[in-house]
């Protein structure tokens, strides 16, 4: 099994979309500045959504349009609908991802639409994908616990995870939106869908909301699972979820992967740098379970007394 781990950094999107405080792009520009130079490789940008419902989001084709354009860097952005789907196109956007709720209710209150409607639209916006040549994954979101219906159960996201791969899907993201996954859960969810060949098109998204993210993250990386989905800092939630807080802290994840020998190209120390750049651009104190251990580390590699 493949000793290497794509760490996609979704603060510039899950992040940011929480913040009490809206960046501007320029600020936006600077925060994926901080992460680039510390080694991550794969961005989820923004999201190409309604500006009334998430004004901060607002000008993600306009900040497409500034990135330093490179092959060595992964750039997405998040889809809700057709519409975005067009503008995402227009901007040059590469890769898009489209998000189905596993309820019902969690489909109205995120994107005003049924969950067969969104399963329809999905369907539509990557086969329109495949046509441009754009790459599609889509996210099965709160994949364990619904804020409105409750525990969802596995069989519901292995049917509509089959559905977006039949669909064309590239990659389903596995989202516990609101962070009330635990490792039994994943393990029952990943079962089903994460044979041996079906692994590698599989990705998890988890929150940290109660502590969990990290062994969550290790249940999906012992049923084969190499893409992960974190947040710098764990910057974070989700303005539809009530009681979503923060994502799993993208400093935790790399640190858990290389203290394990696991590859993600990343080194764990270069990223304290980019903690502090995005705190000081967000003003939200930021820093996952690790995050001041790696502080210090960094002080003591510099050789000076750094606090
Ligand atoms: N991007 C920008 N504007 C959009 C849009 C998109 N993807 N989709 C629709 N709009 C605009 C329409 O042009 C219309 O504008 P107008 O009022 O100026 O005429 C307005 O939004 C309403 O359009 P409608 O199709 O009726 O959408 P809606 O009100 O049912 O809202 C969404 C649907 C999907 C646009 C909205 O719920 C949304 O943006 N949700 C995003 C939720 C999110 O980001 N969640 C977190 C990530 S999972
Ligand atoms: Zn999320």
């Amino acid at each position: 099994m493949s000793n290497f781990v794509t760490v996609n950094e979704v603060g510039p999107r899950d992040g940011l979309q929480s913040q009490g405080k809206t960046l501007s792009i320029e600020e936006r520009l600077l925060m994926i500045d901080a992460l680039l130079d510390s080694g991550i490789r794969s961005i989820e940008v923004g999201s190409f959504v309604s500006p009334k419902a998430v004004p901060q989001m607002a000008g993600t084709g306009e900040l497409f349009k500034l990135l330093p354009m490179t092959d060595a860097v992964a750039y997405s952005a998040l889809v809700p609908n057709l519409r975005g789907y067009e503008l995402a196109r227009e901007a040059g956007v590469r890769s898009v991802a489209v998000v189905l709720s596993a309820t019902e209710t969690m489909n109205q209150r995120n994107i005003n639409m049924s969950l067969e409607q969104t399963t329809a639209v999905c369907a539509e916006l990557m086969q329109r994908a495949r046509e441009d040549g754009i790459q599609a994954r889509a996210y099965v979101a709160v994949a364990f616990e619904c804020p409105f219906e409750g525990l969802t159960p596995p069989s519901v996201v292995e049917y509509l995870t089959q559905r977006m791969f039949e669909a064309g899907a590239d990659k389903v993201i596995i989202a516990d939106t609101i962070g009330a996954a635990n490792p039994r859960a994943v393990r029952e969810v990943l079962e089903r869908l994460a044979t041996p060949s079906a692994a590698g098109q599989l990705s998890c998204h988890f929150h940290d909301t109660r502590g969990m993210a990290l062994a969550n993250v290790l249940a999906a990386l012992e049923c084969g699972v190499r893409e992960f989905d974190s947040s710098i800092g764990g910057l974070g939630g989700c303005p539809f979820s009530p009681g979503a807080t923060g994502n799993l802290a993208t400093e935790d994840l790399v640190l858990m992967l290389d203290a394990m020998g696991l590859r993600s190209g990343i080194e764990p120390l270069a990223l304290v740098d980019a903690v502090q750049r995005v705190q000081a651009l967000t003003g939200t104190p930021l820093g996952g379970h690790s995050f001041r251990w790696l502080d210090r580390q960094a002080g003591k590699r510099q050789g000076g007394s750094h606090v």
